[in-house]
This record gives C-alpha cells, structure tokens and sequence, in this order.
C-alpha cells in the first residue's frame, strides 16, 4: 500500500480527550489531521468503535463501524452505533484516506458513557451528623451569616481479588474531594460546577482502578460549601439555594478479576466527623488547623470508632447529569517575583502577574504557629496592600501549623490576586515560601499572538490572564470581589477573543445550558447564569434579565459557536429557547423599537463619560437596545437557514428588516448622521447592517470625526469596545484603529499596560495618574470585557478571519492589515480542522508572510500589495506555485486560493497609515 504522510491525532468525544462518563447519546467524534503536503485532503473516513481495546485491535468494532464515508468530514460526526448504555466503554480509532486513496490510521481513543438513568444511581444522598458540629458539648446550628465547617466522611471495605476495572461517579451539593487509599482521585478541583442546583447537578465520572488494591480500601471524602451554601455573589446571606446543608452522593463500582462485581455508595453507615478545615467559603477565605488533621484517615485502619455515622438526605430533584466541560483545575503554578517584609512578621508577595486561585504554603514554624493571608490585586500608594475594591470578599485564608515543616493550599476557596500579605508569628525568611496556584477551568489554549509591539504583547497576554481567571466554571465577571457572576454581556462582548485563545467549545455548550435554565417563562434570558436568585438580591437590580446586550447573549452564543466551531447541534438544541426570547421582544415592542421592558438596560456599560450608562433615559440605551434586536433577527434567520426551517428563516429576516427600518426611522437623519453621537451607535449600526448603502460612508467618517475629537481616543464602553478596531478595519481605516491601539494615553488599551497591568481592568479608570484609583464599589482589576481587543489581533493584524458563509474554518480567510507601528506580527490558532499559522514581518518596502492552511481546509489569501509589483510564493509568481489559486488584484490586495499547506508570500507594502480600500462588508 503507498504511503501517506498524513496523520490524525486529536481525537476528541464532545470536544473532550478521552472523556470519562459521557451522557450524549449520539456523541460527536473529531479528529485532526496533519500532513506537510500541499493540498492535502480526506477523501473518505471509516469510524471504529468497539466495546474493548482488544476487539478494536481486531478490527472487531462491536458498537459501531461506520464502513467507508466518502466524506472530508473531521468534525461533529456523531455516533450511530449500537445504543450506549450505562457504563459501555467505548474504544475508538478512525481510517482515513487521502486525496490519493492512501489510507492513514488514527491511535486508540476512547470514551466511556456515564448513568444514563436515575435508577442507575444506588448510593443515597448523605450529610454529615449535626452531632458533629458541637462546641463545648453543645450543638451549634448552621449559620446563614458565618461559613459551614467542612465535613469529612470515610468508608472501608475489602477486595477479594485484583481490580479489573473501577469507576467513581461522584457530586454533591457543596463542593466535593474524593480519596482513595490516601489518593486524591483527580485534578479537579472546585467539584461539582457551578450550574443552577434547582434544575441540574454535574456528577464526575473517574476511573478509579488505580487506587485500589486487594485486600482492604478506604475511600474518604471532604465536603465544602462553595456555590450551594457559601456566599455567591453580593448575597448578604449564604444558602443561595435556601438551603445550609451540604450532601454528598458517592458511588464506586468495582469489577473484579474473578468477574463479581461490587458497588460502594455513600449511605448512613459512612462515618463523619470535622476535619482540618474550620470553615472555607469563596468570598471569605478558608481557615485551617493543622492540628485538627486525623492523620491515616483516608487510608484503611484507621480508628473511627468516635466519629459518628452519617444522615441520609433527600435526593435532589434536580437532574443529575454528567460533566460536559473540562473540570476547573491548577492550570500552573507561578512563583513570587518578589517578596518584602513590610514590617515584623509581616512578608509582601507578589506573584507578578493578577490571578484567580490561591496560594501553596510552605512553612518550617512550631506547632500552634498561626499565618495570616490576604490577597489583593494591587497596591496602594504606600505600598500596601489595597483590599477596598474587593468589597466584601475578606479573601483572608487562615492556616494553623502543626509543626515539623508543612505545604498546605486552601480547598474550597478561590481569590482574585496578585499580592498576598502573610503574617504571624515572626518566622525566618527562609523557612516560608510560597508560590500562587492559578485555578480556572483548564480550557486548553489554541491561539497565541505575538508582534513587535511589547506593550501590544502584554496586551494580548493580559486579555488571555483575564480569561484564565474568569472562565471558572462559568464565564465571571471578575475573581476577585464579591460578585463572580455569569454575566451575559460580559461573555458575548468577549467570546470571539475566548475562541482565538482557548478552546471554549466545551465550557460554552455546558454555560449555555445554564442560560437556557436561567431563561423565565416568557422567554426572556438573564442578565447572569447561572440566575441571581431574586430573593436573595439586595442591589435594587430588579429582574436581573432581559436586558440589551446582556439578554442577548443567549442568541450570540449558540451563534458564534456555530460559526467558530461548526457546531450545529447547539443551534438545534437551544433554536426553542432563541426564539422564545425572539417572541418576547417583538410580543413586548410593537412599534419595532426596543423601547419596552429593557430590564436592567445597562447601556454601553462604562463606557466614557460613565455617567451616560446610569441614565436611564439615554436615547443610546435605546437605540443599543433596538440594535441588538434586529442583530438577533438577523442572526436566527441565518441560523433557520442553516437549520433548513425555511419559513422561520422568512420570518425573522422580515422581523430584521423591520426593526431595521424602525431604527432609521427614530435614529437615522436625513444627512446620513446618527441622533446619538457616541462611537458604540456608529460601531452598532456599522456592525449590524442598520444603514442604507449610502449612509454608510457618512457613519464611517462621524465614527472618525469623534475619535479624532477625542484627540485620537476611544469612549466606548463593554458594548462598544470589541466593534471598535474591527469596523475601522473593515471600513478601510486600519489607520485609525492602529492609532487606538498604540495609544499610550488615558483612556486607552494600553494606558494600564504603561501602568503595570497583567490583566485587564474592569474600567478605562480604574486607576488613573490624576486621580488614582476609581471609586472601590466597582472596580476589579480582572475583568475581560476591554480585552476583546484580541478579537481583532487575530482576525485583522494576523489577519485569521472566519469565512463569511462556511463555519467552523473549513474555509477561511487570510488577510492581515499592516499598519503604522508594526514590523512583525505572527498568530497561531488552533481550529477544529488543525493549526492556522499567519506571521508577517515588514522591513522597509518588503512584506514578507508565512502562513499555515491545515490539511482539508482551504483559505481565501489576500496579500497586501503594491500596485506596481506582483508578489511572489517561495520566489515563484502566484500563478505558479503549487496550491495556489491566483484571483488576482483586488484594491490594496493581490487574492489567491490556498489548498492545505504552508506558504512564504513576498510582496512590497508601503502603505503605512493610508487607508485600504475594502469592499462593502457587511
Ligand atoms: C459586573 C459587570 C456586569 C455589570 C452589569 C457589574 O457589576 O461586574 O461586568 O456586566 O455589572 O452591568
């Protein structure tokens, strides 16, 4: 057989490696394929998939063989084998073949499906005794003010013969860890996910083979409070689900050598007691006592007869579905770049970079030594630490020493920080260190940017630390105060940069679904999901839903997944929900304009002067809001299109064009210009197509007029912001939007840059020379919004932009816009098709591009040019190279076509900041 040098890897299960206790019953399978030829392609695929690695490797495939597809598929194609049942594993490859008819073979991959049915769950729901929670011979009572004390629970149980196969499905409400033999069964931490309690609980599934040894066992269990119980948000009150008690549902199934099997589920003989945790609570912090460990009582043998047994609670109502989204974990570990005894007994870290996480301590102190640490994100003027803008988050962990050299780090707790002040009992320098554990949902990242720019450098970085900290289990807000909500404007203003910087595929399908949970009767989405419990919400927010641009979200989401990832299940899955919102807008707003029921209508939150978004009346507020609108519309008729219901498609281009035309009817002046001056209208109406062909160059020139009134700054706020450089670049004015970016001055990206920022601030001025720090009620200094600046790094100065109509990158553009500035600009993304490389260097005239076209994918190249000269690939015309497609000249751009595979453009480029002719984009 010939030989081809292509070669599949990255196979992934519901965007997930080798996800454990799937509960998709026609799963989606992908793969990536890779090959240095030009022009390289599937022609067919042949999916195998077999009960065991042995059939496998027979060729025996039990569930489902799939026979030979000509198809160039590699993604979402979904399992159509044998029903899955409960606990089936599933082990599987794919055969692929070339262009040529070579076939390539990919490795093993496997899944396994989780418990499809409740009936499947034989473990009860168990609490810890309140006999345990007694101070001084006297019980104490859950307190709605002060955070739980973790309970920990254990279990031992024997083992006749060698373990074949083992698997733990585990949840809880609270926060759970789970040991087996002194062994921390995962990574994860912060288990269960954040999703709304009242409707759904994620249960993980683990494979749990290695930590069992014949003979005897113990599985030992710690129990927090976390989202359940602890503090949320601004709650003024714990137990956002009305509720102090935390449970715990374990489940471990054993099959063993000798073919019997064993299942060992949490019930009332599991015994409980406290442990060295004294309470632990997300804003709070967590407080420790080393002397109060039981050591040995994760391992079998160990004495309990003083512990008491356990209760048996109520199963949730809630359905218990598997975990479909990468767990949050420590995704690295940083250490200090400095450290500073402030006074006696009084050390200053700082970790050189803002995080969401905490700390590892390492600590030689007597027994009974006690160490205080506070986290903050900045430092005041006096050097110290500056805590006011954490509100009422105490962030302050707590650790009592039992002596003889320990590392602790906190369990059930997470900070915003870049600072940590420890203090206690004075110590020598040298026997405390610490290092900062960097918690997030471990989202892997596919995209990287780098130019010549260092300050545009750290810009993208500190968008890319922003995510990190944020996409915690949910996209939040911010890590640090107390609030670490799901706001929905926050995530679709930033989810285009999220997609470039990390696969969030995974973590949005599963947030999705908390939108659609946090959805109300009449349609309308929330501002936040999961959903702020109205009762306990003392702001004066009032229905924290349906707002402009915040509400929205629960049609831009499905949406940029679709066209990002190619995903047309999310679009079906949730098409009910999208139009019921739909419904609701058009059933509350009968003139076309959003005028009606805007909820919270936050405007273009913090943009500048901030004051305009409080004013409830703002003529921008509406025009946002109708804005918004007819982008939905326009948006669900291409996603019916997509979906082939073609009468819902009529329906909602009418429902555009309507709104359309109720939003120049009440915006739009006879001379082409906007009744609100401010650079988000101009952007909105610029983005979503709300103008006549014909005002559009108007639109382009006011939205430049007021930049340059601004001396060359921008004032938009979250809404604003991630249109800004997009619609100047696509408007032909990539000048102005390079002079925004390379902005050192107040308000601009790069002003906190200048000021030592390693992540993106919540607020323009959120720290200004003239004023120092901006009121502490509202000002994180982790927060992603302003960071969709990213977007446009990759999709406009790398120049990796999605195709107009094909999703998902099978096809793409390439078409980078040098501007004044930068010399070098290089991306690479990760797709669902395989790696995009765009790197441009300039030197003088001369414009040389590296780019990378993955196998079975192909690009649309526009190379900048010169008009005089032609540019060349690897030395040879255009016309000439292998792959190419050479479309000729179009404006200030030489098109050609570029089947898979890498190629070095040259071509002379001298127009540093004159403005690139596009053509009319939408
Ligand atoms: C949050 C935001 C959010 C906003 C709603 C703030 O408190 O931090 O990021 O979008 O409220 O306007």
């Amino acid at each position: 057989m010939a030989s081809t040098d292509l070669s599949i890897f990255n196979l992934r299960c519901e965007y997930l490696s080798n996800p454990e206790g799937v509960d998709e019953l026609k799963p989606r399978l992908s793969w990536m394929l890779v090959s240095a030829r030009r022009g390289a392609r599937q022609s067919a695929y042949r999916v195998l998939v077999a009960s065991t690695q042995k059939l496998l490797k027979r060729d025996r495939a039990d569930l489902w063989d799939s026979g030979r597809v000509e198809s160039d598929e590699t993604a979402h194609v979904a399992y159509d084998g044998r029903p899955l049942r409960s606990r089936d594993a599933c082990v599987w490859r794919v055969e692929v073949w070339d262009e040529g008819g070579t076939r390539a073979v990919s490795p093993e991959a496997r899944w396994t499906v989780g418990l499809l049915d409740r009936t499947d769950w034989t473990a009860h729901w168990i609490a810890a005794n309140p006999k345990i929670y007694r101070r001084k011979g006297k019980a104490v009572a859950p307190n709605w003010k002060v955070p739980g004390t973790p309970a920990v629970f254990r279990r031992e149980f024997e083992l006749h013969s060698p373990v074949k196969r083992a698997t733990l499905y585990a949840t809880a409400r609270g926060l759970f860890e789970v040991r087996i033999n002194g062994q921390r069964i995962g990574s994860d931490v912060l288990c269960p996910e954040w999703t709304d309690y009242d409707k759904r609980i994620h249960y993980r599934t683990y494979d749990a083979a290695a930590a069992l040894v014949r003979g005897s066992n113990a599985v030992a269990a710690t129990l927090g409070d976390g989202w359940w119980s602890g503090y949320v948000g601004w709650q003024r009150t714990r137990g956002r689900y009305g509720s102090l008690q935390n449970s715990i549902l374990l489940q471990l199934e054993v099959q063993l050598a000798d073919g019997s099997k064993l299942i060992i589920g949490t019930d009332v003989s599991w015994r409980c007691n406290t442990g060295p945790i004294i309470s632990s609570d997300f804003m709070a912090g967590e407080v420790y006592d080393a002397r109060r460990e039981h050591p040995g009582w994760d391992r079998p043998g160990f004495a309990c007869a003083n512990w008491s047994n356990s209760i048996e609670v109520s199963p949730p109502a809630a359905a218990l579905v598997a975990q479909r989204c990468e767990p949050v974990r420590v995704t690295e570990v940083i250490k200090p770049v400095s450290v500073v005894l402030r006074s006696p007994g009084v050390l200053l870290y700082d970790l050189g970079q803002n995080i969401a996480g905490w700390v590892r301590l390492r600590i030689m102190a007597p027994t009974g030594s006690r160490f205080t640490l506070r986290h903050g994100e900045r430092l005041d003027s006096n050097g110290k630490l500056y805590t006011r803008n954490l509100r009422r988050a105490k962030a302050t962990d707590v650790y009592t020493c039992r002596g003889g050299g320990e590392t602790w780090e906190p369990r059930f707790t997470f900070h915003g920080f870049q600072y940590v002040e420890l203090s206690g009992a004075a110590v020598a320098l040298s026997s405390v260190s610490l290092v900062g554990c960097v918690v997030g949902s471990a989202t892997r990242q596919v995209g990287s940017f780098v130019c010549s720019h260092p300050g545009v450098n750290r810009l993208w970085l500190n968008a890319l630390w922003s995510q990190r900290g944020n996409f915690l289990s949910v996209p939040t807000d911010c890590p640090q105060r107390d609030e670490r909500l799901g706001w929905m404007g926050d995530a679709q203003v930033f989810l285009r940069t999220a997609t470039y910087n990390m696969d969030v595929a995974a973590f949005m399908t599963k947030w999705m679904i908390d939108v659609e949970d946090a959805q109300t009767q009449d349609g309308i989405f929330p501002d936040t999901a999961p959903r702020l419990r109205e009762d306990t919400n003392y702001t004066g927010l009032t229905d924290l839903a349906g707002s402009a641009g915040w509400a929205d979200a629960g049609v831009i989401v499905p949406w940029t997944l679709w066209r990002v990832y190619g995903d047309r299940r999310i679009i079906e899955r949730h098409w009910k929900a999208m139009t019921a919102w739909l419904d609701y807008l058009e059933r509350t707003n009968p003139g076309g304009l959003r005028a009606n029921d805007l909820g919270n209508n936050y405007g273009d939150w913090l943009c500048l002067p901030s004051d305009t978004s409080f004013r409830t009346d703002s003529p921008m507020k509406f025009l946002l809001a109708t804005a918004y609108w007819a982008d939905d519309a326009a948006k669900m008729a291409r996603m019916a299109a997509e979906l082939g219901r073609n009468r819902e498609a009529r329906r909602f281009k009418a429902m555009f064009e309507w709104v359309r035309a109720a939003f120049q009817k009440k915006f739009l002046r006879a001379d082409g210009k906007l009744t609100v001056n401010t650079q988000t209208a101009y952007l909105l109406a610029l983005e979503m197509n709300l103008l006549p062909r014909t005002a559009r160059p108007t639109a382009l020139k006011c939205l430049v007029a007021n930049i340059m009134s601004r001396d060359w700054h921008l004032s938009t706020g979250f809404i604003g912001v991630s249109r800004l450089n997009p619609m100047l670049t696509l408007g032909g004015r990539a000048d102005v939007a390079y002079r925004l970016l390379l902005q050192q001055d107040y308000p601009s990206w790069l002003y906190p840059v200048r000021h030592g920022a390693t992540t993106i601030w919540e607020r323009w001025n959120g720290w200004t020379r003239k004023d120092g720090f901006f009121n502490p009620q509202m000002n994180s200094f982790n927060h992603y919004s302003l960071g969709s600046i990213g977007e446009w790094l990759f999709r406009h100065v790398a120049g990796i932009e999605l195709d107009a109509v094909v999703p998902g990158f099978r096809k793409f553009i390439l078409r980078p816009f040098p501007g004044k500035g930068l010399n070098t600009a290089a991306a690479t993304y990760r797709t669902m098709h395989g790696e995009i490389v765009s790197s441009w260097v300039r030197s003088g005239s001369r414009f040389s591009w590296v780019v990378t076209v993955p196998p079975n994918t192909a690009a649309l190249v526009f190379i900048p040019r010169e008009h005089s000269a032609a540019p060349t690939e690897g030395g040879r015309p255009l016309s000439m190279s292998p792959g190419l497609r050479d479309l000729g000249r179009k404006g200030l751009f030489h098109l050609c076509e570029a089947a898979a595979g890498s190629y070095a453009f040259e071509s002379l480029w001298r127009h540093e900041d004159v403005p690139f002719k596009m053509f009319p984009e939408k």
